[in-house]
């Protein structure tokens, strides 16, 4: 069918009417910055993997809030950022450009003076030119700089939360885990209250990053550990999705996709676009699914993963043996199951095969379950079992 009228939005954000699912984090959260708006500092780490919904979950939050309460919301992606000062910079030119088309803008203007410069072909775009010393100003007294801000909007927005989503580049930054932390101090010894809600977006294993290099931030943040969406919900996904685009899917083959898609939302965009075009009418029918899967597998493995890995499940001596193991959507496997399915020549293949895939990152030894493999990253493991369909399609 007409790609432009697909309902599915792989590798952009979720439309606020197609979110799916969330509920209790999504209660957590508002929790957290209606306790802020009354007063109470929070500060919450979203961590998940990639694809997993973590941007998509804390910008409907924000939407959410904003709708409803006097909060102003402010969501800064910084991936690719390393430095505290440049975080510092973008956040705050952030907070000038989002308040554009609101009630408050024209206080913030006033706020930041002759930093703000009109720029673009048009002069529509602000910018905020900050010099070393404000940045440095902010990095000292970010507290009191978030506390002028809120005085000078207080007649239209109460309070404020900052997004700072794909902290990845930062989390080895110590003057950024040193900074989190005395803002989190300056704040609690502090006898004045602080409308302010922060949440820090990213992988788990930032987390861990950020508290080595200061380890009381482990204890700091409230942790809202975003997991794969339910069966339920990807089935709901995809139905609504297809509703709205006014094509049906049988209650047979939406379990099909849902199995490969195994929760994760990346996925689901991505396969259900691929169907969604691969469809030649509004009934979408088998062979349409497994063609949808097959080319979602060819994109999602571009994409995603390395050339080695890429180049590995796909050489002559290994791809008889990567089918096999991927044969089913699965997260583990042991050596001596896997062994069962092979052929003589293929057994004799079998170690190497292994070793390759642990070298690369794509496999590891389950440390508790004897000749135990498990796919580190799940993401992986579904293109896996997708890559594995297609071939068996290809045959
Ligand atoms: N709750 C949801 N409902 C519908 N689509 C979602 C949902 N969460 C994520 N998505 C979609 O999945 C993809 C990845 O989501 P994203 O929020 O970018 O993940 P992350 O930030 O964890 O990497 C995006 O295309 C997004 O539109
Ligand atoms: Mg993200």
């Amino acid at each position: 069918m007409n790609p432009e009228s697909s309902p599915f939005r792989p590798g952009q954000p979720v439309p606020i009417e197609f979110f799916v699912g969330r509920l209790p984090e999504i209660e957590r959260l508002r929790g957290m910055v209606n306790a802020s708006a009354q007063g109470r500092f929070k500060i919450g780490f979203v961590c998940g993997e990639r694809g997993i919904g973590k941007s998509s979950l804390v910008a409907f939050v924000r939407h959410l809030v904003e709708r409803d309460c006097d909060v102003a919301g402010c969501h800064v992606f910084l991936g690719g950022v390393q430095d505290l000062r440049e975080m510092l910079r973008r956040t705050f030119d952030r907070i000038l450009k989002e308040s554009i088309d609101k009630s408050w803008h024209q206080q913030l203007i006033n706020l930041f003076g002759n930093r703000v410069s009109k720029v673009g072909l048009f002069g529509v775009t602000l910018e905020l030119n900050l010099a070393e010393g404000d940045l440095s100003a902010m990095e000292r007294d970010f507290v009191p700089s978030v506390r002028q801000l809120l005085e000078s909007i207080k007649e239209h927005k109460k309070s404020l939360l900052l997004i700072l989503d794909d902290i990845n580049g930062l989390a080895n930054s110590e003057s950024f885990a040193n900074w989190l932390k005395s803002t989190v101090d300056a704040i609690a010894t502090s006898q004045e209250e602080i409308r302010l809600c922060i949440l820090v977006v990213g992988l788990e294993e930032r987390l861990g990053e950020l508290a080595g290099k200061q380890p009381s931030l482990a204890r700091v943040f409230e942790l809202i550990d975003i997991t794969p969406w339910s069966d339920d919900e990807v089935a709901q996904f995809y139905q609504q999705s297809f509703d709205a685009g006014g094509a049906e899917i049988s209650e047979e083959l939406l379990k099909g996709l849902v199995r490969f898609t195994g929760g994760l939302p990346v996925l689901a965009h991505e396969i259900g676009d691929a169907v969604w075009r691969t469809a030649r009418g509004p009934t979408i029918e088998k062979n349409e699914v497994l063609k949808g899967i097959s080319t979602a597998a060819e994109v999602i493995g571009r994409k995603l993963l390395t050339p080695q890995i890429f180049s590995a499940i796909r050489s002559e001596s290994y791809r008889s043996i990567f089918r096999k193991m991927a044969g089913e959507p699965r997260t583990h496997f042991r050596r001596a199951e896997l062994q069962k399915l092979l052929t003589d020549a293929e057994k004799r293949g079998l170690d190497n095969f292994l070793r390759r895939m642990t070298n690369l990152g794509a496999l590891e030894k389950d440390p508790e379950v004897r000749g135990g493999y498990r796919f580190p990253n799940l993401l992986h493991a579904l293109y896996f079992s997708m890559e594995s369909q297609r071939r068996r399609g290809e045959e």
